[in-house]
């Protein structure tokens, strides 16, 4: 099971127990909080060994804010090393004061949490050394909470079994690959999720690399660690990532079924653009009245790609031009040539009032 760590000054002791108590009871009972009298330097370096021996475990990392722990010279070091581990965040607010206090770098990328203000409250009553602790909490701040837990929750349990748009769909897939409908029912790669996760938040966050490579000997599962691991993990986490669906080369990547252009045209509108394949119609705009598409639509985009065959150029009017000639990707030998397809196709098609529609 996936483990929470929890951060926080000494002086907001009674919360940091009560929350792990709240937790505990709200199906999080793997919490690492170091409850020590001297928070001094041993239980500071305990708590950031703790982390990194269960880096390939630990899910979120909760900070509990107040004035005294802004002012720890263990928050920081806590939370860099948190950062270095690309784990996902979630500030805990016990006085909102305590924020303005913090770096903004520090609190940007947070998803925070008020736990005390105005408003109907929840009280947890726990112990601590032997003696019952009563804390209250914003009961707004808790449902708040458990559901951006559940957002993270890497485990199967996380996800929907029947998945809710194919509820006959079969546990047993036969020769069917898994597939990202079936992360509920997909066990055992735990660690290698949470590590691939990590991994890519902190590409994300660096902007450095940019390829991300799953390799491993043939039928090891790297397909199954992207499509019912990684990516509708990714999915859910929608203030950072937005996959788009597999891409598979087969004869033509960009154009074909499981192709780029296909992936774009399902989340994006296709605003001018050649048919996919022969399966499909063009999906550009609605299909017979009805949308070609159920989900909401996340970008615009153009397609100009001009037929090179050499009945293509004839439509354009380039007889002239020998079809091998500008065929080859980035061909610098008839560049003029290229150049010249471009500004013929741009005349007949582009239509710069429709296609830019809404940006000028
Ligand atoms: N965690 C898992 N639990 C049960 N079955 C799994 C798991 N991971 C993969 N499989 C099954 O193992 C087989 C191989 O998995 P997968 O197709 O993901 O491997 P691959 O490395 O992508 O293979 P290839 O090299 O052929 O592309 C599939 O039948 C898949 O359903
Ligand atoms: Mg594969």
């Amino acid at each position: 099971m996936a483990r929470i760590f929890l951060s926080h000054s000494t002086t907001d002791e009674r919360q940091a127990v009560a929350l792990k108590h709240w937790l505990g009871q709200n199906g999080s009972d793997d919490v690492f909080l170091d409850v020590d009298p001297q928070r001094g330097l041993i239980a500071g370096e305990r708590w950031q060994e703790a982390l990194k021996r269960a880096a390939d475990r630990c899910e979120a990392v909760l900070f509990v804010i107040s004035p005294a722990w802004a002012k720890s010279k263990w928050c920081l070091a806590e939370f860099l090393l948190t950062k270095s581990l690309n784990k996902r965040i979630f500030g805990l607010v016990l006085k909102d004061e305590a924020i303005g206090e913090l770096p903004s770098e520090m609190t940007s990328e947070w998803q925070l949490c008020h736990l005390v203000g105005p408003g109907k409250t929840e009280m947890v009553t726990c112990c601590l050394r032997e003696k019952s602790v009563a804390v209250d909490f914003l009961t707004e701040g808790l449902i708040w909470l458990k559901a951006g837990l559940q957002q993270v929750g890497l485990h199967a349990e996380f996800f929907h079994w029947p998945p809710q748009d194919d509820p006959e769909r079969a546990p047993y897939r036969g020769l069917q690959p898994l597939d990202t409908a079936d992360a509920a029912i997909y066990f055992g790669r735990d660690a290698e999720i949470l590590q691939g996760l990590d991994k890519l938040r902190g590409m994300r966050t660096l902007g450095a690399e940019s390829l991300f490579v799953i390799l491993g000997a043939s039928d090891t599962g790297k397909s199954s660690c992207l499509r019912p691991g990684l990516l509708p993990r990714l999915t859910r986490d929608d203030r950072h990532f937005f996959p788009l669906r597999p891409i598979r080369p087969e004869r033509s990547p960009l154009f074909g079924e499981h192709g780029l252009d296909m992936a774009c045209r399902l989340l994006g509108e296709c605003r001018f653009g050649r048919p996919i394949d022969r399966e499909h119609h063009d999906m550009v705009g609605p299909f017979e009245g009805r949308p070609n598409f159920s989900g909401a639509k996340q970008f615009v985009y153009v397609r100009y790609d001009p037929d090179l065959s050499q009945p293509g150029l004839d439509a354009l009017g380039l007889a002239d031009i020998k079809a091998t000639n500008v065929q080859t990707l980035d061909s610098i030998e008839h560049i003029a040539d290229i150049q010249k397809v471009g500004e013929a196709f741009a005349r007949k098609h582009l239509n710069v009032a429709e296609h830019l529609r809404g940006f000028i």
